[in-house]
């Protein structure tokens, strides 16, 4: 059988013909297969859209192509990176953009003409529901941002806790109890726990799962205790190397190296003196200086690198670890002597999921400070979104809840968000939604139900169609032509109702 069928075609025999061609099939074929596409010139502005970029105009907030294009590709499409494409001519053939129409994987390519020089750009939509269709590489993405907002967190409050180094040099906490948000009956009973044990000199364990406040109840729990006029030290012993460790706590000797740390230096334990140090991570001690550890809170006394004179020390020890603590004891990874003599006072820090009850008030605080912090209007959210908030298991707990209130006021404009919208952001986030929980968070009851009546009509209509059109879609997997032919509405006053809810 012949490889090559002779009725078909010829290619055209010289090359330039054969690159036009090719150039003509892979704009066509990436014009029907992407989601959308659109041309800008040199200068930026739109000068083409084709059909498949033409429905998310409406997300965009523009009803029909003539609005749209003319415009500088800035002015309309948020975020975008065009104009880098278009000053340094080179191409960006992936990357994620969000917006308040969604996240988008898509390209960017220069266009040039015979002289090379850039002549425009070409914007294409590759996929528009990347958290479906890509989950695995979101998912990985929606990580490495939360790493960086913590990162980015960290230097901050690194940055203000300098700052609130006072005059005389002392490290201070920067939170007290009143920082720690919550009237549950959980949250009330770890706050009355580490209140009680502020009181006492002995040491403190702060267990609890990640993102669930250990950190910030260290702080509280020197800032209310009789040395809270003292140093405030921390360290992150996962955070430092095992083979710096025993010189962080304990400090090196003068003499006991050559070269930079020939003057000696001091520890923390040091630094901490009259104060409280807070040993973060406990659990990810390694052995050897587990033995140390007991020994120097046994004795009270420390030994520094290069020395051979224990040094007495006063220092208040407050641990935390989001491990279990118990198990790595099981499993002899923790010494056992060293977990009792940290176990005087155990506090449990209950996650998130067990004190619901408390998102709103976390929500309007962490959105405040949000706010703050970002230059954005805080999030408000509607009753439904909150239920949906309520529902959340939270595995990261604080920390994650803050991540996806951030994510929502990025993406808010000023107006508020809905049940629908935040599924999308917590897909996005990389977090499968579990269903709302609605009586977790508000008091039920007759004066409850009335109240709710006594509003302005519109408000309540507004509010019902909402959850309507949020039903639906849900149903519909986001289809919205089927949503539309359900609610008997058409597509454009869902497109409507989504972009302007009131
Ligand atoms: N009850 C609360 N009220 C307000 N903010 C809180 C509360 N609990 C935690 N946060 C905030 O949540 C974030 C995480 O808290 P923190 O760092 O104390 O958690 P952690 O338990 O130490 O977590 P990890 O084990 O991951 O270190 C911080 O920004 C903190 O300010
Ligand atoms: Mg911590």
């Amino acid at each position: 059988m012949p490889l090559i069928n002779e009725d078909a075609p010829a290619l055209p025999m010289d090359a330039q013909g054969i690159l036009e061609l090719a150039a003509r099939s892979m704009f066509q074929l990436f014009s029907s297969v992407s989601q959308g596409m659109f041309l800008v010139d040199r200068s930026g502005r739109i000068v083409w859209v084709n059909e498949g970029y033409q429905r998310f105009l409406p997300a965009l907030g523009f009803s029909s192509v003539d609005q749209f294009v003319g415009r500088t590709v800035e002015e309309v499409i948020p975020n975008t990176q065009m104009r880098r494409v278009l000053e340094t001519g080179q191409p960006v053939l992936i990357d994620l953009l969000t917006n308040k129409a969604g996240t988008f994987v898509v390209s960017r390519i220069p266009l040039r003409d015979e002289t090379e020089r850039v002549i425009g750009a070409i914007g294409i939509v590759l996929f528009d529901h990347p958290e479906t269709t890509l989950q695995p590489l979101i998912g990985k993405f929606a990580l490495l941002q939360r790493d960086l907002d913590d990162a980015r967190r960290e230097l901050a409050s690194q940055r203000s806790r300098s700052l609130a180094v006072s005059g005389d040099g002392q490290r201070r906490a920067k939170y007290t109890f009143a920082s720690f948000v919550g009237s549950s009956p959980a949250a009330s009973e770890v706050k009355r726990q580490a209140r009680r044990a502020a009181q006492s000199s002995s040491p403190v364990l702060l267990l609890g799962e990640t993102g669930t406040g250990k950190e910030l109840l260290a702080h509280a729990i020197h800032a209310a205790s009789s040395r809270a006029s003292g140093p405030f030290v921390s360290v992150n012993i996962a955070a430092v190397p095992d083979t710096l460790l025993e010189a962080e706590f304990f400090g090196v000797a003068p003499g006991a190296y050559t070269g930079a740390d020939r003057k000696g230096r001091d520890g923390k334990f040091k630094l901490a003196d009259g104060g409280t140090l807070f040993l973060d991570e406990i659990g990810d001690m390694p052995q050897s200086l587990q033995a140390k550890l007991l020994r120097a809170l046994q004795e009270g006394e420390i030994e520094p690198l290069g020395s051979n004179k224990l040094v007495p020390f006063n220092v208040r020890v407050v641990a935390a670890t989001s491990r279990d603590l118990a198990a790595l004891v099981r499993d002899s990874r923790f010494r056992e002597d060293l977990f009792y003599r940290l176990h005087v006072l155990p506090v449990r820090v209950p996650p998130l999921r067990e004190r619901r009850s408390d998102i709103p008030a976390l929500v309007e605080v962490l959105g405040e400070d949000l706010a703050l912090r970002n230059g954005t209007a805080p999030p408000e959210l509607r009753p439904d979104a909150m239920a949906l908030l309520a529902g959340q298991p939270w595995r990261g707990n604080i920390r994650e809840l803050r991540n996806v209130l951030e994510q929502a006021a990025m993406r808010s404009d000023s107006q508020s968000i809905d049940a629908y919208q935040l599924e999308r952001i917590l897909r996005e986030a990389g977090v499968e939604p579990a269903a709302p929980v609605r009586d977790a968070l508000t008091e039920p009851g007759p004066l409850g139900d009335e109240q709710r009546y006594l509003r302005p009509l519109a408000e309540q209509v507004a509010e019902l169609e909402q959850r309507a059109i949020a039903a639906a879609l849900k149903a519909h997997g986001g289809n919205k032509q089927a949503t539309a032919r359900q609610l008997g509405i058409s597509r454009a006053t869902l497109y409507g109702r989504l972009e302007n809810p009131e």
